[in-house]
């Protein structure tokens, strides 16, 4: 079939949008073939997700017009029309976690006999619905307790329900490790053999060529190109992402002499909690080590326990000789200890408060229950942040909600970085950041590694270890291996994956 010829399922023509001074959209389009999976990429800010929010109906574009399947899209109010044509499974949860995962399902539809609800029909309705799309996900389970994984199912088969086989999936993978990719992969082939269409969002862009037949790049709000991903090489995608030739990507840590002799700065020793047990390990001044793992190896709980964000049952934990108690966060930032969270919604942003407000909150924090930050200060400090890390933004005080998502994650890391601590814990520090700002980002860890701070890279990303002098990989709550700088891939993910 020739793609020119074929019918697009959605077509954006001429889009426009603007949010006060900023232009998030300009003249941009979006042909998207039915039964082709379709890659949206650009960098932070690049008014992706605002197009998202145009062809699914949550705002109107200022200018330009929106189709599907050759037919006007219908107003805004008639939300039952647009479920019918296209849904969006974001990397937040849009389904309730007090409800199961049946009642998600059938949400606001409940099948209903003389005006009461039926729940054996509910029930019965989930059911098939799950089998139809194999789904191997229990009705009866709270959403809540569901991982991201089953999650994203669970709203994709909700989607389908409604009629949709156009379904956008915004940074899908973010949350995920390496398995549960390849398994959503696998899934997103067999729902496009049965006639499911995906637009698909990441920033991991071998993912594009994995997934995708056509990708479409936008840079400043703008259209750049529409290519089939065979004919865009990895390099002219990158150029057309940033409008400048490829860099020299981050540096890799095996080019360095190795640290031995000098001072510990956090050592952890016989660590236990609630997912990790028997955990031991030191970061010594100007080194970077890395903690990989998947998902559930109990990576995250033994950052969390030394951030002071969760807790420990035994062993301890100590900073330049000092005990961190668990849970504590204020303790934490007091003995010297920064952070990036994992979840920048959860525990990292107050997101109707403005850059400047959340770039220095932990300084302001440290300073105590009296302290105070005179707004000059604030205000230089938070433009330093703005400027170092190149967010995005009219400025310090727009709020953090109207960043994209990329740079909300730059300011969660440049508040980490605010109160100049010595020993720094980073989860996922790069998620949802592109490729661009992901060396810049790494490029800063670098020269902390040479300011003599210890840092510990807690991440499932290849890219974001190599700038390690070793990476210990976790499994079922335990350290199993430890790589020094210079590990291929293939062994790193070996040994992630316990193969
Ligand atoms: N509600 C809003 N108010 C003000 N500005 C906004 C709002 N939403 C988005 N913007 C701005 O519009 C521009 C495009 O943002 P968008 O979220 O579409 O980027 P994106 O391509 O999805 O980036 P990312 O990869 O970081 O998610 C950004 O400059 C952003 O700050
Ligand atoms: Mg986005």
């Amino acid at each position: 079939m020739d793609d020119s010829q074929s019918m697009p399922i959605v077509e954006a023509t001429g889009v426009s949008k603007r949010y006060g001074a900023t232009i998030a959209l300009h003249d941009a389009r979006l042909r998207v073939v039915a039964g082709q999976s379709h890659a949206l990429v650009g960098r932070n800010g690049a008014g992706k997700s605002t197009l998202v929010g145009l062809l699914t109906g949550l705002r109107a574009p200022d200018s330009g017009e929106i189709r599907f399947s050759g037919s006007p899209a219908p107003p805004l109010a008639d939300r039952q029309a647009w479920r019918a044509r296209v849904a969006c499974v974001y990397q937040h949860s849009t389904i309730i976690p007090d409800l199961t995962v049946g009642e998600n399902l059938f949400v606001n539809r409940h099948p209903s006999r003389h005006g009461f609800i039926s729940w054996s029909a509910l029930q019965r309705q989930a059911r098939a619905l799950l089998d139809q799309w194999d789904i191997g996900v229990s009705e009866h389970t709270r959403a809540g307790d569901l991982k991201v994984e089953a999650r994203q199912l669970v709203e994709i088969a909700r989607a389908l329900s409604y009629g949709a086989r156009f379904i956008i999936l915004d940074e899908p993978t973010a949350q995920l490790d390496g398995e549960e990719i390849k398994r959503l992969f696998g899934r997103m082939r067999e729902l496009q053999r049965g006639g499911v269409t995906f637009l698909f969002i990441s920033h991991h862009l071998q993912e594009v060529y994995e997934i995708c037949e056509a990708v479409t790049v936008l840079r400043d709000a703008r259209h750049i190109v529409t290519a089939a991903v065979a004919d865009l090489p990895k390099q002219a995608l990158i150029e057309a992402m940033t409008g400048e030739q490829a860099g020299a990507g981050a540096a890799d840590a095996a080019s360095r002499t190795p640290i031995r002799d000098a001072k510990v700065a956090l050592d952890v020793r016989d660590l236990a909690g609630e997912d990790f047990a028997g955990v031991s390990f030191a970061v010594r001044r100007g080194e970077v080590v890395g903690m990989s793992g998947s998902t559930s190896s109990g990576r995250i709980g033994v950052a969390e326990a030394i951030a002071g964000l969760g807790g420990y049952l035994s062993g301890s934990i100590r900073v330049n000789g000092k005990p961190v108690p668990p849970g504590d966060v204020p303790a934490a930032l007091a003995l010297g200890i920064g952070c990036v969270p994992k979840s920048r919604h959860k525990q990292g942003l107050v997101l109707p408060l403005s850059i400047a407000d959340n770039a220095t909150m932990t300084v302001a924090r440290r300073l105590g229950p009296f302290g105070f930050l005179a707004p000059s200060r604030k205000r230089s400090m938070a433009e330093n942040t703005i400027r170092s890390l190149g967010v995005v933004t009219e400025g310090p005080e727009q709020p953090v909600a109207a960043l994209s998502g990329g740079n909300q994650q730059k300011v969660v890391m440049g508040r980490a970085l605010a109160t100049a601590p010595d020993v720094l814990v980073l989860m996922d520090p790069t998620a949802g950041v592109d490729v661009k700002s992901k060396e810049a980002l790494l490029a800063i860890v670098e020269r902390l590694r040479a300011e003599g701070r210890a840092i510990l890279v807690v991440s499932g990303e290849l890219e974001d270890l190599r700038t390690c002098d070793r990476v210990l990989v976790m499994r079922h709550g335990g350290i199993v291996a430890e790589h020094p700088a210079g590990w291929t891939d293939n062994a790193l993910v070996a040994s992630i994956e316990g193969i």
